[in-house]
């Protein structure tokens, strides 16, 4: 990375309060949570100042700013921005598809038997309407691609998969898998939120027809938000459940709302649901800006880099074990490695204030585009003490 984009790295890391020495934290847990950077708290408490008041319109900076992430959403993923829109966490696109697709009694949804619960339940919820759901037997924590190609029957026609897996950080090849799907005729619909943001990913070139991501972890936003992505040729034929009245375009015109006769936007933001949290619309926005302007490609090389120290680490500790896969098409920012009192030094970890997760039986470690070297080095200089 040249020395201009290190640079604006280091200022970026200036702006999370997380990494403060004071503070003596190292966070490595964004695949949890996201930490809010000080702009986005900002942006929290200038809503809020002004809503003990209300004495100022609040819709047209929040509307602006709805736009703003409906773009540079489309940036991060690579889509086009009448194709995103505002939810409130993965699980909203999910449910988008699940009950937005024009899915029959008898006909079937294809999911890895080792996806993060908010990508399942939608999918079960359809029993009521005669479809069902089919998992897939994953390959040592994996999707398996051979399994998925031998699951596809007659009455197969959705394949929903996360983009990286929550407790490995396996980055599935989505180009690959997109083919399939279009091949076979499955809608491709992806719960993306373990890599949106970190990860490049462009939903068209894979062929992707939902996406959905929530905005907590990865994006570094409020709980209560998100991003939901259909694909421009689908939006007409997706019906849903639910409509809301900001369906339709008042043009922010609120004082002249007996008109039930509007079409629909013809774009992503027809399934979003009002009224919108506009406090976290403003931070949500503030946080996007700061990832599209390092860009999503300069945050993984980023990310990479320093899990490469660790992954170095590792291999030569000869006490703990990778458990991710680090093939350069299916790493992430998620690293896992285990160990024979892996839940033991996990406590340890976190009572020193070295902040991870411990999933399926192993740590895992979540890098952001806030860490920096000497969050690495302090994580080894901790495991380092093992075994006792
Ligand atoms: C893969 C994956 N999907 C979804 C979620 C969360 O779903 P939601 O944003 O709907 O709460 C998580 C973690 O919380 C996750 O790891």
């Amino acid at each position: 990375m040249n020395s201009e984009v290190e640079k604006k790295f280091k200022w970026a890391r200036g702006l999370f309060p997380v990494t403060q020495k004071k503070r003596g934290i190292t966070y490595l847990n964004s695949g949890s949570t996201g930490p809010l950077c000080r702009p986005a708290k900002e942006a929290l408490e200038k809503f809020y100042d002004s809503a003990q008041f209300c004495d100022r319109n609040a819709d047209f900076p929040a509307f602006a700013d709805l736009d703003r992430i409906r773009r540079l959403g489309a940036k991060i993923i690579g889509a086009r921005k009448d194709e995103v829109g505002f939810g409130f966490h993965t699980g909203f696109g999910l449910n988008l598809a699940a009950f937005g697709l024009p899915l029959k009694r008898g006909e079937e949804v294809l999911l890895s038997d080792i996806e993060f619960p908010s990508n399942v339940y939608p999918w079960l919820a359809l029993k009521q309407k005669g479809v069902k759901a089919k998992f897939i037997r994953s390959s040592n924590g994996y999707f398996d691609i051979e399994n998925f190609k031998k699951a596809i029957g007659k009455k197969s026609r959705v394949l929903s998969l996360s983009f990286v897996q929550f407790f490995n950080g396996f980055k599935n090849d989505m180009k690959r898998i997109g083919e399939i799907c279009k091949d076979a005729g499955l809608y491709f619909v992806v719960d993306g939120i373990q890599g949106c943001g970190v990860e490049p990913i462009d939903v068209h070139k894979c062929r992707v027809d939902i996406f959905s991501s929530g905005g907590q972890k990865w994006l570094l936003s409020p709980q209560g938000t998100g991003i939901f992505y259909v694909r421009k040729d689908l939006q007409d034929r997706l019906i849903t459940p639910f409509t809301s009245w900001l369906s339709v375009d008042w043009k922010l015109n609120f004082t002249d709302l007996f008109h039930y006769d509007l079409p629909l936007f013809g774009a992503a933001r027809r399934f979003e649901m009002g009224t919108y949290p506009y406090a976290h619309v403003h931070a949500m926005a503030t946080a996007l800006e700061l990832i599209t302007s390092l860009g999503v490609r300069n945050i993984q090389k980023h990310i990479h880099g320093l899990l490469n120290l660790l992954i170095d680490y590792i291999r030569a500790s000869g006490y703990y074990e990778i458990v991710s896969n680090i093939e350069t098409k299916h790493r992430s920012s998620i690293l896992a490695f285990t160990c024979p009192e892996a839940a033991k030094i996990h406590k340890i970890l976190v009572k020193s204030k070295i902040i991870c997760a411990l999933r399926e039986g192993a740590i895992r470690i979540s890098v952001h585009l806030f860490n920096d070297k000497s969050d690495i080095k302090r994580l080894i200089s901790v495991l380092d003490k093992f075994p006792e």
